[in-house]
């Protein structure tokens, strides 16, 4: 079973992670627990050992199921969560507003500050039944606390055994510098996929420089890439996906018509094309860990399966040339 190495820290995490986000229901149109449980167990009947949830994914409904599902295996998986969106008080820099898992308006703030992070810890500890979390992040930069106290936190918890590894999540490089000055940064948990690639620019070189891991988000661009959202796809009300720029109705088009290219390839291969893109992702430079949600224990062996597919210098190449012609709007 392949393992990499994340960064500095030597945390041996799977090429795949799994996200837990849609586990948790919100902004996914809600999420049935018994198939996420079935999800994350046979994650590990096929090499993926490392899960990624937040507290944010369901207001603690994703952390919850995890914490259920690895119970008496806990040892088997790397638990990745992070923290730094706060839906309780106003600290911090206002996000947005949104509805939880219940219809409820809440406001989201970023906040990293000290004392909250160390609070947030313990919560998720709970939640996910377990005495350490393999890799805690900072979910989003917050810009009312200095990053050097979010990072004291991050030192605290690593003293205290309650964190193994420390990692940021859409940090930019100067951000990232800022934080490797007061912690082993481990990781930068990033937006990345064959239609999302501006962390090229400065993430992925800095990255590259410094010996930080890079965890790919959404690299099946939340199910776009995967080739079977269609114009009509039946979205369940609650669903966030169809107000995101890659899925109006133009981008949809040219990005089906693009997958229409790339079909072909994966047929050759016996792969899927969900399979051909997470394949892609794990070959792209800096790439570390492709943190893939899945919601059925379908989703996952089918996209677990991309550990085993290789592809050539020549076929990525081939891809990228098709990649380079394929224009979104995504203003
Ligand atoms: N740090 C951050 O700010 C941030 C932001 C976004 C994501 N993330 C992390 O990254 C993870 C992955 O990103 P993501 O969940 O946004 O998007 P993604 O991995 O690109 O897409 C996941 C979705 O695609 C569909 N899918 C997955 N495998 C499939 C398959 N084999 N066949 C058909 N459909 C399949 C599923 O949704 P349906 O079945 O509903 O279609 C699944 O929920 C998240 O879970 C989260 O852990 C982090």
């Amino acid at each position: 079973m392949e393992k990499r190495t994340l960064g500095k820290s030597g945390l041996p995490v799977s090429p795949i992670a799994l996200g837990a986000w849609a586990i948790g229901g919100w902004m996914w149109g809600g999420a049935d627990k018994k198939d996420s449980i079935r999800a994350i167990h046979a994650c590990l009947d096929h090499g993926i050992t490392s899960i990624d949830t937040a507290p944010i994914y369901g207001f603690g409904h994703s952390e919850q199921v995890v914490g259920e599902a690895i119970k008496g295996s806990r040892d088997r998986y790397e638990i990745m969560t992070k923290a730094g969106m706060r839906w309780e008080g106003t600290e911090g820099e206002y996000f947005f507003t949104t509805n939880d898992n219940s219809g409820i308006h809440r406001d989201i703030y970023k906040y990293s500050g000290r004392d909250s992070l160390i609070a947030e810890c313990e919560e998720s500890l709970k939640r996910l039944g377990t005495d350490y979390i393999d890799l805690y992040q900072i979910h989003w930069p917050d810009q009312t606390t200095p990053i050097e106290e979010a990072m004291e936190a991050f030192r605290i918890l690593m003293e205290q055994g309650k964190i193994r590894a420390a990692g940021v999540s859409n940090y930019s490089v100067e951000q990232m510098e800022q934080a490797s000055g007061g912690v082993e940064l481990s990781s930068n948990q990033v937006p990345y996929s064959m239609v999302r690639r501006e962390i090229e620019q400065d993430v992925v070189p800095w990255c590259l420089d410094n010996n930080c891991g890079i965890l790919a988000y959404s690299p099946l661009q939340r199910g776009l890439l995967t080739g079977k959202i269609t114009p009509d796809y039946p979205f369940a009300p609650g669903d966030s996906r169809p107000e995101t720029p890659h899925f109006k109705i133009n981008n949809l088009i040219h990005t089906n018509k693009f997958l229409d290219k790339i079909r072909p390839m994966a047929d050759e291969k016996g792969a899927t094309l969900s399979q051909l893109v997470i394949a892609w992702t794990l070959r792209q430079l800096g790439i570390t860990v492709a943190l893939v949600g899945a919601r059925t224990e379908q989703q996952v062996v089918q996209n677990a399966g991309a550990m085993n597919l290789s592809l050539s210098d020549a076929e990525v190449e081939s891809i990228g040339r098709k990649l380079e012609k394929l224009h979104l709007n995504l203003d």
